[in-house]
């Protein structure tokens, strides 16, 4: 007899369901008024005595054993059903949330950022909307200069002195007012031309400006560091500089990097020469550094500005500058892949 009861105990603790009915019928299996524990109860007066202390213990566990099956079954039925209130069905499949892509410029952007930041350089930034000062004057242009006719401006309503910025170099001006040399720095920031928009160029871009003033700048500096940000971002270390003219700078050089003629694709890039303008630079004009309050006794130092769409559309073989700010998410989406 007692090895039928402990049969029973092995049976309760092996038994296991997910349905609340099923936990029902084993509660009455067991518990209940003609289940089987009072069965077993009911054999009790036919034990010999020497056993009834052994099966009344037995019994016992049984009835625990039973009772605290169908206390642990409901509570995990009850736990899952308020769980599945709060969240659901956990068992559904997901949610495809859809990866976001960085925007061309931005991936462009950060990876002329990240060359720099490697030697030394850190960012600045300035605002796009800008005065005349910062703009022109101060980088050796002053009013009715003929070179202010390079860059056609938006002015801000009608003063003269509130503009859109035509380009980065702004920053310099205020990095230099507002920093002692050394200076190493970049500014990266949108700037914008009254000019007329086509696949080719835009009413506004971006640039990146870059400056650094300190004791003993040379032009061989310049060109060291043009080289290895030349091979850093294109893989590309075969660079020219040709003479040029920028107010702000003396020397001044446009600065060319060999893309090669190996594919039909370089050949149009580079209209069959094989080299790519990338970037004006040169060395600071000692009136630049005048107005900003900077020795050119004591100090000298290079500025170099290239913009980044077009490189954007040189990195990633895009044929419309427009592409990049009409937001459509069939182009953005291209970009998943790219850092
Ligand atoms: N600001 C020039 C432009 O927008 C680019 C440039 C040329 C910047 C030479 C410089 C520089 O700092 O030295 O066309």
């Amino acid at each position: 007899m007692i090895d039928k009861i402990k049969e029973q105990i092995a049976e309760v603790s092996s038994f296991t369901t997910d349905n609340l009915d099923a936990v029902e019928a084993f509660r009455i299996k067991y518990l209940g008024k003609k289940g089987v524990l009072n069965d077993f109860f009911a054999e009790f007066k036919n034990v010999p005595n020497e056993q009834k202390k052994e099966f009344g213990q037995t019994i016992n566990q049984l009835k625990q054993a039973a009772t605290e099956k169908v206390e642990l079954l409901k509570q995990a039925l009850e736990q899952n059903a308020s769980e599945e209130k709060l969240f659901g069905d956990l068992t559904r499949p997901g949610n495809p949330t859809e990866l976001g892509a960085r925007h061309p410029i931005s991936i462009v952007k950060n990876k002329i950022i990240d060359i720099f930041s490697r030697i030394g350089f850190n960012v600045s930034e300035g605002p796009e909307i800008e005065d005349d000062w910062h703009n022109f004057t101060a980088l050796n242009l002053p009013e009715y200069h003929p070179a202010r006719d390079m860059q056609d401006t938006f002015f801000v309503q009608t003063n003269p002195d509130i503009l859109l910025r035509t380009h980065t170099s702004s920053v310099q001006v205020r990095y230099m007012e507002n920093n002692k040399p050394p200076i190493r720095t970049i500014s990266p920031g949108r700037v914008y031309r009254n000019e007329a928009i086509s696949a080719r160029s835009h009413c506004f871009f971006h640039q990146v400006e870059g400056l650094y003033i300190d004791k003993d700048v040379s032009f061989a500096d310049l060109k060291q560091t043009l080289q290895y940000f030349t091979t850093e971002l294109f893989g590309k270390s075969k660079i020219r500089l040709r003479p040029s003219y920028f107010p702000f700078t003396e020397p001044s050089a446009e600065v060319d990097v060999y893309w090669g003629l190996e594919t039909e694709t370089d050949y149009k890039m580079t209209k069959g020469t094989g080299w790519l303008e990338i970037m004006g630079c040169g060395m600071v004009d000692p009136n630049v550094l005048k107005n900003c309050n900077i020795d050119p006794e004591i100090y000298s130092g290079f500025a170099f500005g290239m913009g980044i769409d077009r490189i954007a559309l040189l990195l990633h073989q895009i044929s419309d500058i427009r592409l990049l700010s009409e937001n459509d998410i069939r182009f953005l989406e291209q970009f998943k892949s790219s850092l």
